[in-house]
């Protein structure tokens, strides 16, 4: 009889942190703060543009790279918004920025090729390395601003590099990367002529006056910065899966046969509806912007309130805590409780890290969510007193 068993590169991930959480939260009816997805309305007019699409029979196979206009959308915002010149012919549109990531790291990395993560990252980047078969080097982002250190990162790269890839504003720390570090960054990467994988998902959420710097903008990178992005969240569209990569016009060819091969296209009516998407005024991006603002800043006294240790975000919508004081042995039992006794899901700190150990003190709430959600996880997290109380005797 056969024996049944997952290949060896299924065995070097485990299943999504993440994703179980959220699977956790509708077991135990917890207030989700775990996965990165709104739990409010996406705008009037998207809703409209998606229906008007199916209504107008855009329901079959897409051209497999993305529809012309979606992709001269994508090209045009990026060109006018930072001043990179990009053609349609450069963009692949993908499901969702997660499969941009994986096409393009399967059309850039060969077997033992290494790729320069920066860690704590977001979960994907590492069993998409492994799914390519490169080899990851992770790199530490500390705190209190988690930067890294310059001599760890020029130590990190070396003739088998191949790639870093670079998430700013950053999941899971609320980091925006600074001009001068994406300039050291680009200097390595031009020493060792080594290609800049950027995920840019949360480009418009970003707060405090700081400013989100495209690595494709840095001098000298254009033709060796790969930028994936996507509707996801700056349209509250998670379901959608309309997400992109471009790319220098030598690596767009290779991108799209992987595209190709792994899923076809992106859903043909939600890409008609991204082209709307990307007309909206910039009036939209402003409030989105602000409505975030107002949300960290309820998420943030929330967490205070219940005694968590934190440095706010600076972009993206995800808080970064410190629970070591709760007195709990890992952020997998802190988590545990949380979910079960207190009714609130986050994750656990551990699976943003390669050394699981580097993540024990800490877990990650995140903010996309209504006032209300925020306030009955205020109302739940007051359980934590009695612990403390219980702790302290
Ligand atoms: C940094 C980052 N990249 C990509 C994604 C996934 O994006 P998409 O929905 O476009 O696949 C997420 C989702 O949480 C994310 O945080």
């Amino acid at each position: 009889m056969l024996k049944a068993r997952g290949s060896k590169k299924a065995t070097q991930f485990t299943e999504s942190v993440i994703r179980e959480m959220t699977r956790l939260a509708q077991e135990f009816d917890a207030v989700n703060l775990s996965q990165g997805f709104p739990d409010f309305s996406t705008h009037q007019v998207l809703k409209d543009a998606a229906c008007a699409a199916i209504q107008g029979d855009i329901n079959q196979y897409p051209i497999t790279w993305g529809a012309e206009n979606l992709r001269q959308a994508i090209s045009r915002d990026f060109s006018k918004r930072y001043g990179v010149a990009v053609d349609e012919t450069q963009v692949t549109v993908c499901c969702g920025s997660t499969e941009a990531m994986l096409s393009t790291l399967l059309a850039v990395l060969d077997p033992g090729d290494e790729v320069v993560i920066f860690e704590p990252y977001y979960e994907n980047y590492g069993p998409d390395s492994i799914i390519s078969g490169a080899v990851p080097r992770f790199v530490r982002l500390r705190e209190p601003d988690w930067t890294f250190d310059r001599a760890d990162l020029e130590a990190a790269f070396n003739n088998n590099t191949r790639a870093i890839i670079i998430n700013t504003p950053n999941n899971p720390t609320g980091k925006v990367f600074t001009t001068e570090e994406l300039q050291f960054i680009a200097r390595l990467c031009m020493k060792w002529d080594v290609l800049a994988i950027t995920d840019e998902i949360y480009e418009h959420i970003i707060y405090d006056g700081h400013k989100h710097v495209p690595m494709a903008s840095i001098d000298g990178m254009a033709d060796r910065t790969i930028t994936i992005n996507g509707l996801s969240k700056t349209f509250s569209v998670t379901g959608w899966r309309v997400g992109w990569a471009i790319a220098p016009a030598d690596l767009a060819g290779p991108i799209r046969k992987m595209h190709d091969f792994l899923t076809v296209g992106a859903p043909a009516p939600l890409q008609e509806a991204g082209v709307t998407a990307l007309a909206m005024p910039e009036s939209y991006y402003t409030e989105m912007a602000a409505g975030y603002a107002r949300r960290r800043k309820m998420m943030c006294d929330i967490l205070e309130r219940h005694g968590f240790k934190f440095n706010p975000p600076q972009g993206a919508y995800y808080v970064m805590t410190d629970i070591a004081h709760f007195g709990f042995d890992s952020d997998i039992e802190f988590a545990t409780y949380l979910v079960k006794e207190v009714g609130v899901a986050v994750v656990p700190g551990s699976s943003f890290f390669n050394d699981r150990k580097a993540g024990r003190t800490k877990v990650r709430f995140v903010y996309s969510k209504r006032d209300e959600t925020m306030r009955e996880a205020d109302k739940r997290l007051a359980k934590l007193a009695t612990l403390k109380r219980s702790l302290a005797r």
